[in-house]
Formats: structure tokens, sequence, C-alpha cells
């Protein structure tokens, strides 16, 4: 009796502690900045005892015997980001870089070719795997969603920005425009007349391109995902149904990065949860704790080709590093002629552990996200050169908030950057700042364990549907009244056509009694 009872208990533990398999997707590969997060979302789940397969676009370096990994770097055939950010060319044409057409149509193909790797279609179509929860990065497009319903589990995207109106309508509306700007948008609130006029016409221009690549979307989404489900016996809902069936929104965002934007209940913002405690290399901790002046780090993050930057560029940024009293370490992929003493070329950097080292006093950044949340965390001052995308907003937000400096990307940037430098460096508000905001951003739950306990929640609530905005019911006519104002509309139509037969008739009638 006793033993039976031992038996069932030690079932019952094994049973509700058992960690659960849940599927990771990360496909964009080239780039550095989203397979970090991608492999912080891993590390995460594995420590906390998960099963874990990672479809990845760059191979992770993690290892675990409950980690297995599908490797689909060959998806850098498709997109290469570091094309789309060619420091020569904002340079030489002075452009700025949007995200047309052919951008969402490239991650479109991302997509499409990671569904339809052999690897991937051999876990899809094998009945034996069978999956707890889904969790993919967003990027643009939508269509591996389909892996839940291969899996019939529920599915989390993974949100790299600040919250924009792109990503929470698919959970539940756009953000308004007249105080939140677009994604990629270089205006801060609050907007000029002129600026509330663009954001609105940047949502129609978003809408207008995925519409017009809906009708394609449906058909790679047939091809790559629904014929999986149907050979698993499976008969799946269109992509329209499932794309808006997510059951959460983890946020690469916190507001000491951001705004304070109005969220529905199922988006966690966990900014920060991809960083980690990690010593610095023999070598460059000696330069570090050698540098009586302090030291300045300068990345342009993984995307930018430094290699590309016109020579006369590169030797007068060095020219003008060399002439600073503070240690320089600048990350860039080859070493260039004439390095000066103090700056120091590395191909690789731990930024992490650079930003954490006292005596880094100031962070040259193109501004990206991840950069911005580390310089946050570190309590780093920014000086931010964007190049593209979010990078302007990230910067534009940190020097309102008292952070950071802004230098545009010209070939004067030697000059601008001397003088921005100094003015940072030499005035102890920044550093100030710097600590208020970074107290902010650490004033919360530790990220990765939010991360966890809200996968854990979706699993355990089979997709949390408690959580669902009901914003998503609610066609866009009826938010907007709409069908009240035909309403009234047609009443007042009405009424003047009753009032204007009225008087016909009386005017008929004085006209008989005359
Ligand atoms: C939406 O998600 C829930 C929970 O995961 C699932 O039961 C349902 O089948 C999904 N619906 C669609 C259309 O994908």
């Amino acid at each position: 009796m006793r033993l039976s009872a031992n038996i069932i208990l030690i079932s019952l533990m094994a049973w509700c502690c058992a960690g659960y398999r849940i599927l990771v997707v990360f496909p964009l590969a080239g780039g550095k900045s989203h397979s970090i997060l991608g492999e912080g979302v891993v590390r995460h789940l594995l420590a906390a005892g998960h099963d874990v397969t990672y479809i990845a676009g760059v191979p992770s370096k993690l290892s675990a015997p409950t980690l297995r990994e599908i490797d689909v770097s060959s998806n850098s055939r498709i997109f290469k980001p570091g094309e789309l950010c060619d420091i020569d060319k904002v340079l030489s044409q002075g452009k700025e870089i949007v995200f047309d057409q052919n951008v969402y149509r490239w991650h479109l193909m991302l997509a499409n070719h990671t569904a339809a790797h052999e690897d991937v279609q051999r876990l899809m179509l094998d009945p034996k795997e069978e999956f707890d929860l889904v969790i993919i990065d967003w990027i643009l497009s939508e269509i591996l969603v389909g892996l839940s319903s291969v899996f019939n589990c529920p599915f989390i995207w993974l949100s790299s920005l600040e919250p924009h109106g792109r990503v929470l309508s698919l959970i539940d509306e756009w953000t308004d425009p007249t105080y939140v700007p677009g994604a990629h948008s270089r205006a801060i609130p609050p907007f000029t007349f002129a600026q509330r006029i663009r954001e609105l016409f940047y949502i129609a221009r978003l809408k207008y391109i995925r519409w017009q690549l809906m009708s394609e979307e449906q058909v790679l989404f047939e091809r790559g995902v629904r014929r999986c489900g149907a050979m698993r016996g499976r008969q799946l809902p269109v992509l329209e149904d499932v794309k808006y069936n997510a059951s959460l929104v983890l946020g690469n965002s916190h507001v000491a990065a951001g705004q304070a934007t109005k969220l529905p209940q199922s988006y966690i913002p966990i900014a920060g949860f991809h960083i980690q405690d990690i010593p610095l290399p023999a070598d460059l901790q000696r330069i570090m704790d050698d540098a009586k002046n302090g030291v300045i780090y300068f990345s342009m993050g993984s995307l930018l080709r430094a290699k590309r930057m016109p020579e006369t560029l590169k030797q007068g940024l060095l020219a003008m590093l060399g002439s600073l009293r503070q240690t320089v370490i600048w990350k860039l992929e080859e070493t260039p002629k004439n390095v000066p003493k103090n700056v120091h070329i590395v191909s690789f950097a731990p930024q992490q552990s650079i930003l954490a080292h006292p005596n880094c006093i100031l962070f040259i950044t193109h501004g990206g996200l991840l950069s911005t949340n580390e310089a946050l965390h570190f309590a780093v001052p920014i000086l931010g050169v964007p190049v593209f995308g979010d990078q302007f907003q990230n910067v534009y937000r940190a020097v309102q908030k008292g952070f950071a400096g802004h230098v545009r990307l010209s070939h004067e940037l030697p000059r601008d950057l001397k003088l921005a430098i100094q003015e940072i460096i030499g005035n102890p508000k920044y550093r100030e700042k710097a600590k208020q905001w970074s107290f902010i951003y650490h004033d919360r739950r530790a990220p990765g364990s939010e991360l966890v306990h809200w996968a854990e929640h979706v699993v355990r609530t089979r997709g949390a549907p408690h959580l669902r905005s009901l914003a998503l019911l609610v066609p866009w006519y009826q938010k907007m009244y709409l069908d009240l104002l035909g309403l009234v509309f047609v009443i007042v139509l009405l009424c003047v056509f009753v009032v204007r037969r009225l008087v016909s008739k009386k005017i008929d009638v004085n006209k008989k009694n005359k």
C-alpha cells in the first residue's frame, strides 16, 4: 500500500515537474541580433528544465542534453541583412534605408525557406514529434505560425522591437498614430501636425504592403505548412485565422528604453533577458583595468559592414580617436592601417562584459535596441550614430531622456563625433541620467524568469485564452462607430425627405386654396 502510494507520488512529481517540449524558431541568418535573442530564450528555457528544439538561422554555441538544434543557416542565401545597411551607400547617396515591399518579400521568402527546409519538413512530418509550445521570432512575416497548427499547440511571438502597431495588431489592435510612432519612424511624441499625418500614412503604407503580399503568403502557407498538417492527418485552419491566435507577445522592450505605450494583457515586456554575466577575456580585462582615463567602446553592431566603410573615413576616425586621452576599444572586422596606441581594434567584442566594466565611460553605437538596452543595463551613456530601422527612434529617445548624444552619419563623422564625445564625457549629467534610467530599468522582476513563467503559463492554461484581447473580435468599422454614423446619416436623410414631402404638400394645398 505504502509502496504504491510512493510510486504514485513519484510519478505525479515526474508528471508535474517534467519539462515541456518547446519549439523555438529564430530563422534569420546572416545577422547576429536576432540570434542573440533566440539564444537567450533557449538558455532560459533549458535552465528551467525544458526540452528545447531550436530552429536556428545562426547555430548557437549552447549544448545541453535537452537541446536539439535544427540548423537553417542556409537561409542566408535568401536574405543578407548586411546588404540592407551598407554604410558606404548611406554616405555616398545620402539616402535613407527604407523598408519597402522588397524587404517584406525577403522576409516572407525567409519564412518560407525555413518551412521548406528539409530538416524542418522532416520534423513536421514525423507523427512522433509533439510540442507543448512554439515560440517564434516575429520578423515581418507570419507564415511560420503554421508550426503551431501542425503540432496542435499554442504559440508565442517574440518581438525584437519596442511595441509597435504591426505586432500589436496581431494580438490586439494597431497603436494610436497620434502618440505612438511606427516601428521605423524618426519622430518622437508629442508630434507636430505634419508628423501626425506622416504616422497615419506610414500605417496606410504598411497595410497596403501587407495586403499586396497576402495572396502570396497564403500560397506559401498552403505549400509549406498546411500540406504537412494534412499528411499528419490534421485539417489545418487557414492562415488568416491562425495568424491572430498567438497566446502572447514577449517583447524585447522596456519603458526605460521606449515610451509608456498602452499594452494589452497578452503583451509581456522582457527586455534584457538576453544579458548574461560573462567574464572578460584576459587581454581585454588588462586593457580596461589599466585605462586610467576610462574606456570608450565603439561598435556599430553586427550588421554594419565596417569593411565597406571608405578608407578616408576610417583613417579620419582613427586619427580623431588617437587624439583622445581615453582608451578606445573599437569593434571592427579587420585591423586597418595606422592604429594609434590608445585604440584597440577587436574583431569580436564581448560587448556586455565591456559595458559591465566600471572603467567603461561611453558607448558609441548605431543604436540597435540590444545595444541601447545593454547600455541601460550597465548604466553607460550612449553616443548614437543611427543608420536604419528603429535605430533613430532608440537614439532619439535616449537623447530625450538625457543619457545620450546623437551624431549624424556623414563624411564629417570624425569632427562631429569628437565634439559629442567631449560633451558627454565632460558633462556629468549624462552619467547621472544613465544611472537614473538604469535604476528604473532594473527595478522589476528578472526578465529571464518572467520569460519562463509566461511560457509555462501558456502551456499550463492551454494557450492562455483568458488573456486574449476582445479587440480582435470587433471589426474596424464598429470600433470607429461607422455603423452608428451610417444609421444617423440614414435617419437624417429620412427626416429631410419627410420634411420636404410635408413642405411640398403644404405648398400644394396652399396653391389649391388660392
Ligand atoms: C488557437 O489557439 C488555441 C489554443 O492554443 C487552439 O485550441 C485553437 O485551435 C487555435 N485556433 C486556430 C484557428 O488556430
